[in-house]
């Protein structure tokens, strides 16, 4: 199968390591459909006067269930060899979590536990076997290799979404699942400080979910095809 028959769905590809996956797999000569909470952001539209037909763009909150059901439905016909959610938040990071507002909290654990798998429960049967389903985790979301602390709430946000990810695959055994973690990288959420860019990351995410296409079962890796401790 070329690259020009293969689909790949971004969520929350308005900047950050969203966009930079979705202009990947558009150099790579994918059609992509790319995600993003509203039209503001101009980054997705910049790649579309790029590229054209083969984007295809979407407007997508996650926490917002009718809007995944009509974007379910918009799409299906398709056929999704990756199905990748990017999109995430980090508020109140430096907080200890009896400090966290319940508004703070919940949102946090919505937007990068309870949607991602909303999102994948919604599209699973629009990636055939031969595709692959992945999230965009945290290695903050291992609880073996918390020995440090900190980021306690977005850490609990990931280590739910890893534990949400192998339930789905204990129900789903013939999936090819991949909670990923990016590397630290430079964008809004990493810093500038971070160790790595938006590219080196993206690119060995690209080569890691290459080599897990079809692949049954749910794996917890690196941007360097790294296993991870859940
Ligand atoms: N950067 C790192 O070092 C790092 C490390 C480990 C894991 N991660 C994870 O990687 C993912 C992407 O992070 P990033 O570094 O690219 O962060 P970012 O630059 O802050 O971008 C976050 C993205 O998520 C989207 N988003 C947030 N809430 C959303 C919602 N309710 N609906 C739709 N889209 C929403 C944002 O959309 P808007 O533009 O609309 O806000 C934006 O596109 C996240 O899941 C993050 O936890 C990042």
């Amino acid at each position: 199968m070329t690259n020009a028959s293969r689909t790949a769905i971004i969520i929350g590809a308005s900047r950050g390591l969203g966009l930079g996956l979705a202009e990947a797999y558009l150099d790579l000569g994918w059609r992509v459909i790319a995600t993003r909470r509203n039209a503001s952001n101009g980054a997705l539209d910049a790649l579309k006067q790029k590229h054209g037909a083969r984007l295809d763009l979407a407007d997508l909150d996650v926490t917002d269930d009718a809007g995944i059901a009509a974007l379910r439905q918009r799409l299906a016909s398709e056929t999704l060899d990756l199905l990748f959610v990017s999109a995430g938040i980090n508020i109140d990071s430096k907080l200890p979590v009896s400090a966290v507002s319940l508004a703070t909290f919940t949102a946090v654990m919505t937007t990068n536990a309870l949607a991602p798998m909303r999102i994948i429960e919604a599209f699973v049967d629009l990636v055939p076997a031969r595709g692959v389903i992945a999230a965009m985790t945290s290695g903050l979301g291992s609880v073996a290799a918390n020995t440090t602390g900190g980021y306690e709430v977005y850490r609990a946000s990931k280590a739910a979404l890893n534990t949400l990810l192998r339930s789905f695959s204990a129900r789903n055994p013939r999936r090819a699942i991949v909670a990923m973690h990016p590397g630290w990288v430079r964008t809004d959420m990493g810093g500038a400080g971070a160790a790595i860019s938006i590219d080196r990351s993206v690119e060995g995410m690209v080569n890691v979910l290459a080599a897990q296409l079809g692949k049954p079962g749910c794996v917890f890796l690196d941007y360097q095809g790294k296993t991870l401790p859940w």
